[in-house]
C-alpha cells in the first residue's frame, strides 16, 4: 500500500479540492499515510492513523461536515451510508483514480464474492464496416455468462445485415432493432445509449453492469479479469474524469453552448447558461454503469435527473458529461470511480486536428489508433486496472492486435496462417443502399472484370459485381477484391484480385528523398488515405501525401497540378526543414468538379521538374445519373479553376504550364449524347492504366467452375480461413467461443 500512494503522491496532493491538499501534504509529510484499504480487496481511500483507519474521511473528527467512519482498514467502502455523498469519500476516490492495481488477494470474503461473478453487458455501439473486428472482438469477450447489445448505425446497412445472424446464434447476444443515425459528436449518442440501457432492463438478463464499447476498443487483458475486478466492486459506477478545473471543461467541451442534431449535424445555435447548483464534471463517454443506476436513469424522474437529460439534449458529445454529472449530482455519488477501466491512445497533437468539422460546429479531438510504436505504452496498463485500449483499427494497423493477443493468450492461433496477418474490409456491397455505394468503385470494377474475362477462355461470363474489399496482409494493402456473379455457363461466383499500379515516386533531391501520392479521403489524425481502391470520380477530393526522411537543408518545393488537358489548375509550396521527417498532406486546392481523365503533378524545385506523378478521375456511366444536364455539369471539369489569375501572372508557371509533357491519354469530352457503352470505353481505358486483375478463384466447384483454383484455398481472398475472426460453437467446458 505504501508504495502504491508514493506513486500518486505528487498528482494526489495537486488534485484534492476544498482545502484538503495541505492537509495531505502534512500528513504525507509526517509519514502518516493515505491508505487505500485494500487488503480485504474492497477499494477505498482512506487515512491511516496509528494501527486505524478512517475510511472515506478526509481526517478523524471532521464530524461537522461528514461523520468519519472509523474502522478498521477492511472496512467495505462500497457499503459505505449514502450521507457521506458530496463529502471526501466520494471525492478521494474519485479525484484520486486511487483504486488497487489488480483485485487484491483472495481474502475468504473475496473468495466468497467471486463465487458469484457478476454478469457484464457490453454494449457495442458500431459504425463503420470493420466487421472483422468486430467479430474478433465478440470471439475476445464471449462467455456465456456475460451479454452482448448490439447498436449499429442506422446508416451503416452492411455492419448491421452481417452482424444479424448472431442472433439467432447465441441467446446472449442481442441487435438493436431502432436505430438511430449516431452522429460523431451527437446527442443522439446519448439518447442511444439510454434507449439501449431502458432495452436492457426489459430483457430477461441477469446483468450487474453495462460497459460501453465500440469498433475500436479491444481487451488488453482476459476479460475474465475485467469480471472479477467488477465482482469486488459490485455497486461501483465507473466514469473517468478529465482532471481539469471546472471553466476549462466546460469551454473545451462547449457545454455552454446550445447544439441541435440536425440532418446528421451537430448545429451551434447560441450561448447558454450551465445549471446551477449542479456540480459539473466529465472527461470519457466510455462508462461502466452498475445495474442500480442504470435503472435510475431510466425510472428515475426527479427534478434533476429530467433536468439534466433536457440539458444534455442539446449538447456536443453528452456522454462525456452526462453519466457524471447525474452520478455527482445524486445519491449515488459515492459510488463513483474515476477510470473508464480503457487506455486510450490519446495523441493530441494528431487527434486535435478539426477532423470532425463537416459533421459538428466545433473542433472536437480523437484519440489515434495503436500501433507497434505504442507498446510500451499499452504495457504500462499491465498494473493498472484497465481492461480495454482504445483505439486499435486493423485497416491501419493490425500487428499491434496480434501483439496483444499473443500478450493475454498466447500462441492460441496458428501463427504460420497467413491470414493471421490479414485483413480484409468490405468497401462495396450490392445490397446497401445506406451508405450510398459508390458507384465508381462498380464501374471500374465491373470494366476491368469484363476485360480480364474476355481473355479468358473458355469464357466465362459476367453478371454483376456483388462485393468489393481491401485486402491487407502484414499492414500492407495488397490488392482490392472484386465478388462477381456469373450465370454463364452456370451460375457461380467468382472473386478476383486487382492489383493496384504503384503510383508512388520520388522527389530526389541532393541530400534527401520525399515520396509522393496522390489519393483521396486523407485522414489527418492517421495520416492515410482511406479511398483504398484509389478510384476517383469529379467530386473527389485528391491530396498529396508526402514523407521524408529527416536531412540537412531546407527545401520548397512546388506541387503543380494539371488537368488532362494540360492546364495548370492549382499550386501549392511546401517548405520542408532542416532535419526534421515529415508525414503528411496537401489538399490540391483544385475547385470540383475535377474533368475526367489522367491528372499530372509535378514537383519542381528551383524550376525543375524532379518527379511526376499521374492520377485518374473516373467518369460516371450517365445511366447512372438521371438528369443528363447534371451529367453534363459534373463531366465539364471546372469552369475556373481556383487563383488560377494568380499563376498566370507567374511567369514560371505559365513556363510549366507550356512544358507539361505531351499529354499520354485520350481527353474526355461530356455530351448529352454520350451513351453508357461510351463512357464505359474511356472507363476501361483509364481503368487499364492503373490496374491489373492478377488472380481468380471460384467460390465454389462444380464442373463448370473447376478451371478456377477454389477461393478457400487461396491466402488472398475473402473466402479463405480467417480464425482470428471466426466466430464458433460455445466450448461447453469454459463457456468461452
Ligand atoms: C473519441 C473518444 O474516444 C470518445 O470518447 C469521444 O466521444 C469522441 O472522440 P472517436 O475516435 O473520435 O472517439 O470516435 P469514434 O470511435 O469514431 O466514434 C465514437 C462512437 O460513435 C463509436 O461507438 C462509433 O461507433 C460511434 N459512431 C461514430 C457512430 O455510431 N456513427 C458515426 O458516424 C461515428
Amino acid at each position: 500500500v505504501g508504495t502504491h500512494l508514493g506513486c500518486y503522491k505528487d498528482s494526489f496532493s495537486s488534485r484534492i479540492l476544498n482545502g484538503g491538499m495541505t492537509t495531505y501534504k502534512t500528513m504525507l509529510g509526517k509519514q502518516k499515510c493515505l491508505m487505500l484499504c485494500t487488503e480485504s480487496g474492497y477499494l477505498y481511500a482512506g487515512l491511516q492513523y496509528g494501527s486505524e483507519c478512517f475510511c472515506g474521511s478526509e481526517r478523524p473528527n471532521d464530524g461537522d461536515r461528514f461523520p468519519p467512519e472509523k474502522s478498521k482498514c477492511n472496512y467495505p467502502c462500497a457499503g459505505n451510508p449514502k450521507e457521506n455523498c458530496g463529502g471526501y469519500l466520494a471525492m478521494d476516490v474519485y479525484q484520486t483514480g486511487l483504486i488497487p492495481l489488480r483485485p487484491a488477494p483472495a481474502t475468504q470474503e473475496i473468495k466468497k464474492a467471486l463465487e458469484t461473478p457478476v454478469r457484464v453487458v457490453y454494449l457495442l455501439t458500431l459504425s463503420g464496416r470493420a466487421v472483422r473486428q468486430v467479430r474478433r472482438l465478440i470471439r475476445r469477450l464471449y462467455h456465456v455468462d456475460n451479454y452482448f447489445l448490439i447498436h449499429v448505425d442506422s446508416r451503416q446497412d452492411y455492419l448491421y445485415r452481417e452482424l444479424l445472424p448472431l442472433e439467432s446464434q447465441f441467446r446472449n447476444i442481442r441487435l438493436v432493432q431502432d436505430r438511430m443515425a449516431t452522429i460523431w459528436g451527437g446527442s443522439s449518442l446519448l439518447q442511444m445509449l439510454l434507449h439501449c440501457m431502458k432495452h436492457l432492463l426489459t430483457l430477461d438478463w441477469d446483468w450487474s453492469f453495462v460497459m460501453n464499447l465500440s469498433e475500436s476498443d479491444y481487451p488488453i487483458k482476459d476479460p475474465q479479469e475485467l469480471v472479477h475486478f467488477l465482482t469486488i466492486n459490485r455497486g461501483r459506477n465507473f466514469v473517468k474524469s478529465h482532471g481539469r478545473d471546472a471553466p476549462t471543461f466546460i469551454k473545451k467541451q462547449g457545454m455552454d453552448k446550445t447544439f441541435v442534431e440536425c440532418d446528421n449535424h451537430m448545429y451551434r445555435i447560441g450561448s447558454r447558461q450551465i445549471p446551477m447548483g449542479i456540480q459539473i464534471d466529465g472527461g470519457s463517454d466510455w462508462v461502466c454503469l452498475h445495474r442500480d443506476f442504470v435503472q435510475y436513469l431510466t425510472h428515475g424522474s426527479d427534478e434533476t435527473l429530467e433536468g439534466l437529460k433536457r440539458f444534455f439534449n442539446f449538447a456536443l458529445l453528452p456522454a462525456e458529461a452526462f453519466f457524471h454529472i447525474v452520478l455527482k449530482n445524486t445519491e449515488f455519488c459515492s459510488t463513483i470511480l474515476n477510470n473508464n477501466l480503457h487506455l486510450t491512445n490519446w495523441n493530441r497533437k494528431q487527434g486535435c486536428k478539426c477532423q470532425h468539422k463537416a459533421v459538428v460546429d466545433w473542433c472536437g479531438c480523437s484519440p489515434n489508433d495503436f500501433k507497434p510504436s505504442d507498446w510500451n505504452r499499452l504495457l504500462g496498463a499491465e498494473k493498472r486496472p484497465l481492461y480495454f485500449g482504445r483505439k486499435f483499427e486493423p485497416v491501419i494497423n493490425q500487428e499491434i492486435l496480434f501483439q496483444v493477443d499473443q500478450w493475454i493468450y498466447g500462441d492460441d492461433f496458428q501463427v504460420n496462417l497467413t491470414s493471421v496477418h490479414s485483413f480484409w474490409q468490405n468497401i462495396f456491397h450490392h445490397q446497401d443502399t445506406s451508405p450510398a455505394p459508390k458507384i465508381e468503385y462498380l464501374s471500374v470494377a465491373s470494366s476491368l472484370i469484363q476485360d480480364f474475362l474476355d481473355q479468358q477462355s473458355p469464357k466465362i461470363g459476367f453478371d454483376k459485381v456483388l462485393e468489393i474489399t481491401s485486402y491487407q496482409n502484414n499492414d500492407r494493402l495488397q490488392g482490392i477484391l472484386v465478388l462477381f456473379l456469373s450465370s454463364e455457363p452456370s451460375v457461380a461466383a467468382f472473386e478476383v484480385l486487382i492489383k493496384l499500379s504503384f503510383q508512388r515516386k520520388t522527389v530526389q533531391l541532393q541530400d534527401f528523398n520525399i515520396d509522393i501520392r496522390v489519393g483521396s479521403e486523407y485522414d489527418k489524425k492517421e495520416q492515410v488515405f482511406r479511398n483504398l481502391f484509389e478510384v476517383m470520380e469529379p467530386e473527389s477530393d485528391p491530396h498529396l501525401m508526402y514523407q521524408s526522411d529527416p536531412f540537412n537543408s531546407t527545401h520548397v518545393i512546388t506541387f503543380a497540378w494539371f488537368d488532362p488537358k494540360g492546364t495548370l489548375s492549382a499550386v501549392s509550396d511546401k517548405r520542408f526543414y532542416n532535419a526534421s521527417s515529415v508525414l503528411d498532406a496537401i489538399p490540391s486546392g483544385l475547385s470540383r468538379p475535377l474533368h475526367p481523365g489522367m491528372w499530372t503533378v509535378q514537383a519542381i524545385v528551383n524550376g525543375q521538374m524532379k518527379a511526376e506523378i499521374q492520377f485518374p478521375i473516373f467518369p460516371i456511366l450517365p445511366s447512372l445519373i438521371p438528369d443528363q444536364k447534371q451529367w453534363e455539369k459534373l463531366h465539364e471539369g471546372s469552369v475556373s479553376p481556383k487563383d488560377i489569375s494568380t499563376f498566370e501572372i507567374e511567369p514560371k508557371f505559365v513556363a510549366l504550364s507550356k512544358a507539361h509533357p505531351s499529354l499520354s491519354h485520350p481527353r474526355f469530352s461530356p455530351k448529352l449524347s454520350n451513351s453508357d457503352a461510351d463512357v464505359q470505353a474511356y472507363i476501361n481505358d483509364l481503368a487499364s492504366a492503373f490496374f491489373t486483375v492478377k488472380s481468380i478463384c471460384a467460390v465454389s466447384l462444380d464442373q463448370t467452375t473447376v478451371q478456377s483454383p477454389l477461393c478457400h484455398d487461396q491466402p488472398w481472398s475473402s473466402f479463405s480461413p480467417d480464425p482470428k475472426s471466426k466466430i464458433t460453437e460455445i466450448n461447453p467446458d469454459t463457456g468461452l467461443l
